[in-house]
This record gives C-alpha cells, sequence and structure tokens, in this order.
C-alpha cells in the first residue's frame, strides 16, 4: 500500500530538486554615488536602473533571476571604489559589476574586472581611455569627447570667434578641454583662456570673473551634471556673462535636464552638445519621458544618467538572457560587442572593436516652453563613435 504513495512524492520530490538546480541567480554589483554631495547625480543613475527593473525586471527566462547588489562610493573616491569592487568581486561572488558615475573610480576598478574576469558595464564615467583599460569593461554612457568635439566644430562654424575654456580639473574635463580646442582652433578659433577647476568647489564667481574680463565671445564648460552644474549656471548669471554679451557653450552636463528648472532663466539660451535630451520628440523618448514621471513625479525630468543605466540594465539583461543565466566573461563581452538598442537617445550600440558607446550628438538650446525650461534639439549628428578613439587610430 504504502508505494503507492510513496511514488508521487518521490516524483514531486525530484522535480523540486530539478527545478532548483536549473534555477539561477545572477548577481550584479552596482557601485554608485548614493550619499554626499554629488548623491543627486547617482539618484539619476539609480532612477534608471529602477525603472528598468520596474517595466522589464519579469523578463528573464523562466528559472533566471537577477540579484542587484548595491554599494556606495559616496562620490568620485578612488580608493572606496576599489575596495567595494573588490569585496562584491571575492565576497559577494558577483558576476558583473556595473554603474559607477565618476571616471576615477573606474579607472580604480579596471585592474580588478580584468584580474578577476568580471564584465563590467559603465553607467555613467566619460573619460574617453577608461575602455581601454580592460577587455571586460564596455560603457553604455558617453565620452567627453563625443560631445566637446562637434560642439568645437559647431561654435566654430556659428560666429563664434574666441571661446575662453573652463572645465573641471580631471579626466571629463581634461577630455572635453582637449576635444574642444582642437575642433574649435581648426575650425579657425581662438582659445582666449582655459583654466581647470577643482571638481568640488563650490564657487564658480572667480573663474568665471576672469572669463568675463578676457571679452570671449563665449564660454566653453564642462561641469560634472548635478548641484555643480547648477551652481555654475548661477554664478553665469550672478555675474552678468549674458548681458554682457558673452554666450555659454558646453557639454550637456552643464544643462543637465533634472536640474533645469533650478537653475532658471539664467540657463535661458545656452548651446550644448548631447546625447540625451529630455525634451526629444522621438517617440521612443516620448514613451520613456512618460513612464519616467508616472514613476518620479509629473514635474521631474529624467536627466542623461536616466537613458544611460536604463539602456545599462538593458544590456545586462540581454547577456544574462542570452546565456540563460550561466555567466560566462568571454562570452558576455562578446554578446555585448555590436549590442543594438532603440534607446530613448536615438538607436544606440556597442562598438564591436572599442567596447565604447555609439550613439546620436544633438545640438541643444535651452529654451522656455510654457513657463518650463528645456534642451531643445536642433540638429542631430548621427551615430558618433568615440572622436579619441577614432583619431588615435592611425597614431
Ligand atoms: C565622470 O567622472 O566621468 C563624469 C561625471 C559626471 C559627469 C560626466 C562625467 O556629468
Amino acid at each position: 500500500m504504502r508505494t503507492i504513495y510513496l511514488v508521487p512524492a518521490l516524483i514531486a520530490a525530484m522535480a523540486l530538486s530539478c527545478a532548483a538546480s536549473l534555477a539561477q541567480t545572477v548577481k550584479v554589483g552596482v557601485i554608485n554615488t548614493y550619499s554626499g554631495p554629488f548623491a543627486a547625480v547617482g539618484e539619476q543613475l539609480e532612477r534608471g536602473i529602477t525603472l528598468y527593473m520596474k517595466l522589464h525586471g519579469k523578463e528573464l527566462p523562466p528559472g533566471v533571476t537577477i540579484e542587484l547588489i548595491r554599494r556606495d562610493d559616496t562620490g568620485p573616491n578612488p580608493e572606496v571604489a576599489k575596495r567595494l569592487a573588490q569585496e562584491l568581486i571575492t565576497r559577494d561572488k558577483v558576476q558583473l559589476l556595473t554603474g559607477v558615475v565618476w571616471t576615477p573610480n573606474a579607472l580604480a576598478i579596471a585592474p580588478l574586472v580584468t584580474e578577476a574576469k568580471v564584465p563590467f558595464i559603465i553607467m555613467n564615467a566619460g573619460t574617453a581611455m577608461i575602455t581601454t583599460k580592460s577587455p571586460y569593461i564596455a560603457r553604455v554612457s558617453f565620452t567627453l569627447w563625443q560631445s566637446s568635439y562637434p560642439m568645437g566644430t559647431w561654435a566654430a562654424k556659428n560666429g563664434i570667434k574666441s571661446a575662453y575654456i573652463l572645465v573641471s580639473d580631471y579626466g571629463p574635463g581634461i577630455d572635453g578641454e582637449a576635444a574642444f580646442t582642437k575642433a574649435f582652433t581648426e575650425g579657425g578659433g581662438t582659445i582666449a583662456g582655459d583654466v581647470r577647476m577643482p571638481v568640488t568647489t563650490p564657487d564658480f564667481v572667480p573663474y568665471l570673473q576672469r572669463a568675463k574680463d578676457a571679452k570671449p565671445d563665449a564660454v566653453f564648460v564642462f561641469v560634472p551634471a548635478g548641484k555643480q552644474a547648477t551652481g555654475f549656471i548661477k554664478a553665469f548669471g550672478d555675474l552678468g556673462m549674458g548681458s554682457a554679451g558673452i554666450k555659454l557653450i558646453g557639454t550637456g552636463d552643464v544643462t543637465t535636464d533634472e536640474e533645469l528648472q533650478n537653475m532658471g532663466d539664467p540657463a535661458i539660451g545656452t548651446m550644448t552638445m548631447h546625447h540625451y535630451s529630455a525634451a526629444g520628440d522621438r517617440p521612443a523618448n516620448k514613451a520613456f519621458v512618460a513612464a519616467y514621471k508616472a514613476e518620479f513625479g509629473p514635474n521631474e525630468e529624467p536627466g542623461f544618467e536616466v537613458p544611460d543605466a536604463y539602456d545599462g540594465m538593458a544590456a545586462i539583461f540581454h547577456v544574462i538572457s542570452a546565456q540563460k543565466g550561466n555567466i560566462d566573461p568571454d562570452k558576455t563581452m562578446e554578446l555585448l560587442k555590436g549590442w543594438k538598442y532603440d534607446s530613448a537617445r536615438g538607436p544606440i550600440m556597442i562598438d564591436p572593436e572599442t567596447r565604447d558607446i555609439v550613439q546620436n550628438e544633438y545640438l541643444r538650446r535651452v529654451d522656455k516652453v510654457n513657463g518650463r525650461l528645456q534642451n531643445t534639439e536642433l540638429e542631430t549628428i548621427p551615430m558618433v563613435k568615440d572622436p579619441w578613439k577614432e583619431l588615435n587610430k592611425t597614431k
């Protein structure tokens, strides 16, 4: 009699253990800035991750789940980022790493992912050479050369004869300065002055005063997005630079969409080159912004880090799904090379040769529309590869 009951119980037990052995949880380490003076930038990135998980979190193959393990680097702190990456790799045994707002942090992590063979999908850090530091790095965000180089070309062609350069004194600022200078001077422009400012400076007035005294046609700027950008625009307004006839041009970091309403009218007229504007009227962006507002509030606009992180999650889901949760580092990198996605920013691709992002750059102007500031897209430069890598190819 007993065996009759035993058989189904045995089958059930076997089925359970079978399902357990098929179930896969992929651990993904997220290093981001969740606290400190730069937390506003980290919050944008986090919102991109959250939004993707909310809309697509259940789209993994049956039995495959993802576990995000979040860690706070507290800002541009390479020592902290390195320790966190080390712990995530050795103790938490993450199979993928992502996040990372700051260039110095990404550079500190690069040797660790090479040694441990952990694919590292960068969602922000934008200094061009970062991707050359490890074959296990792919970037879904941007490079400063991608925006600053076409900005220099545009400025030279559009009546700006002299420009004064103000950049944050670290990787992305130095890239922005080099890229803008090259394109602008090759187009016939003159550099009226060139000053690097501390990354964390709370006061931009002394730098802008010197720029004003030099009487250039324009100031070209790179500062990190977030509260630094708002501080810069406010100082530009306070010093009456606009009424003195000096144009403000730069990368889109300085007119980051989520801060525009805090910047106020001094931002109006600023011309920037960037890969994303919340005001972009592509259908994919309209849907993206609607989903963002539904989640975070009707008066919130996504900054560029939001689609960048969201697309980073799409890339992560792609590699997890394609391998049914069994992550092989080399196979993962092959899957990332040439990956294409219809992003809110337009079509994007990971360059198979460089593992860096290829995307549209948009020339934008800050306008006030129905009482709200926006980055109006005026021109599109399609599918820009990182110019720094393109220019250094033949050398
Ligand atoms: C960077 O550190 O690479 C970085 C940070 C903030 C930005 C852009 C680049 O807005």
